[in-house]
C-alpha cells in the first residue's frame, strides 16, 4: 500500500497554465489575518513558492485516485510504531555524524535534520484555503510551506516567549529552525525515540545553554515537567500520532506552567465540509491519526480552564487536511 501511495506522489500531472505565487490575499485567507505588516512579512517568505493551478477536470481526476487509494489504507499509527520512528531518526543522526566530520555541525544541522519524507520528490497536489488546487513547481514545496508556517508562528505567537518546549521533536528540524531564527530563544526537546535524544545531545554541544535540556517522553503516558517562565509548548504533527489517546499528554501539560500552547496538527473538526474534507476525515480514521482534539479543548474552554486564541486550517495535501494551527492558553 505504502508503495502505491509513494508511486502516486511521484506521478506527474501535465500542467499548461501560468506559473503563480501566493498573493497577499491568499496569505490573508490562509492564515486568517488582517495585519498588513504580518501579511507583508509572510509575503516575502512565500515568494519562493511557485505553483500551477489545476483545472476542474484535473481536480476531479485527483479526487477519484485519492479516494480509491484512501479506501485501501490499513497502515495505522500506534504504540507499535516506535521502532519505525527510531529507524527514521537514526538515519538522520548518521547523516549528521557523517557530515560533521567534514563540516562544522552547526552549519550542517539544518540540512541534515530534514526528515526523509519531506525530501522525497513529493510534487503532489495541494489544496489552499481559498479553494485553489495547486500543483507545485518549486522543489520541496511542502517543506518550504512548513517553514512559512514556522515564520507565521514566530511572528504571531513567540514574540514574548523565552523558551520553546517541543514534544515529538523527531529530527529536531523545528528546534533548529527556531534556534537559528530567534537568537535569544532557549529550547527543550523530547520524543519517545532514543535516536532523537542522541540528536538533541549533538545540538546541545553546539548551542550549549540555549538547549535547556532534553528528555525521552512518551506522549501516550502521563509526564511531569518543571518549565521555565514564559515558555511555549509546541507540537508539530506529533500529537497526530496519538489518535484518540491524547488526554494523558494534554492533562499533564496543563499541570506544567506553560504561557502558551501551540500545535500544528491535523484537526478533523476544522476539515472542510466538501468532498475532499470528507476524504480527509476518512484518511485520519484509517491512519488512526489525532481525532477529537478541538472538541476536547472546547470542552475545557466551556469549563473556563483554558482559552482558545487561534484556530485555523492552513494547508492540505490531496489526501488530508494535514496542517491546522491551534493556539491556547490556561486561564
Ligand atoms: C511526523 S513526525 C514529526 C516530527 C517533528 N515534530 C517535525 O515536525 O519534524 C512525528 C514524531 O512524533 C513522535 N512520536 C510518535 N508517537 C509518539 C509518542 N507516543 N510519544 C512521543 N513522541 C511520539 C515520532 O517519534 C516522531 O518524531
Amino acid at each position: 500500500m505504502y508503495k502505491k501511495i509513494y508511486n502516486f506522489f511521484q506521478s506527474e500531472i501535465k500542467v499548461n497554465g501560468k506559473e503563480k505565487t501566493l498573493s497577499k490575499i491568499d496569505l490573508k485567507k490562509i492564515f486568517n489575518i488582517n495585519n498588513k505588516k504580518t501579511i507583508n512579512q509572510l509575503y516575502n517568505f512565500s515568494k519562493k513558492l511557485k505553483f500551477f493551478e489545476l483545472t476542474k477536470k484535473q481536480i476531479n481526476q485527483e479526487f477519484n485516485k485519492v479516494k480509491d487509494l484512501t479506501s485501501q489504507i490499513n497502515d495505522k499509527s500506534s504504540f507499535k510504531r516506535l521502532p519505525i520512528w527510531n529507524k527514521g531518526w537514526d538515519d538522520n543522526l548518521q547523516k549528521i555524524l557523517n557530515f560533521s566530520k567534514k563540516i562544522d555541525i552547526k552549519s550542517s544541522l539544518t540540512k541534515k535534520t530534514i526528515p526523509n519524507y519531506y525530501l522525497r520528490k513529493k510534487q503532489r497536489v495541494f489544496k489552499l484555503k481559498n479553494n485553489k488546487f495547486i500543483y507545485p513547481k518549486t522543489k520541496n514545496f511542502e517543506l518550504k510551506f512548513h517553514r512559512l508556517i514556522l515564520h507565521f508562528i514566530n511572528i504571531k505567537f513567540l514574540d514574548k516567549i523565552d523558551c520553546l518546549y517541543e514534544f515529538g521533536a523527531g529530527s529536531c528540524q523545528n528546534l533548529i529552525f527556531f534556534l537559528n531564527l530567534k537568537k535569544k530563544l532557549r529550547v527543550f526537546g523530547s520524543d519517545w525515540s532514543a535516536s532523537t535524544i542522541k540528536i538533541l545531545k549533538l545540538i546541545k554541544k553546539n548551542y550549549q545553554d540555549r538547549v535547556i535540556s532534553f528528555q525521552q517522553i512518551n506522549m501516550f503516558k502521563k509526564f511531569s515537567l518543571k518549565v521555565h517562565e514564559n515558555s511555549c509548548l509546541f507540537t508539530f504533527c506529533s500529537m497526530e500520532q496519538l489518535g484518540k489517546n491524547f488526554k494523558n499528554f494534554i492533562n499533564s501539560s496543563l499541570k506544567s506552567n506553560f504561557k502558551i500552547y501551540v500545535h500544528v496538527e491535523p484537526i478533523n473538526e476544522l476539515s472542510r465540509k466538501d468532498r475532499f474534507g470528507k476524504l480527509s476525515v476518512n484518511y485520519l480514521k484509517r491512519r488512526n491519526y489525532l481525532f477529537g482534539f478541538l472538541k476536547f479543548l472546547k470542552n475545557l474552554e466551556n469549563k473556563k480552564i483554558i482559552k482558545i486564541l487561534y484556530k485555523q486550517q492552513v494547508f492540505s495535501n490531496s489526501f488530508f487536511d494535514c496542517w491546522s494551527i491551534i493556539v491556547w492558553k490556561k486561564l
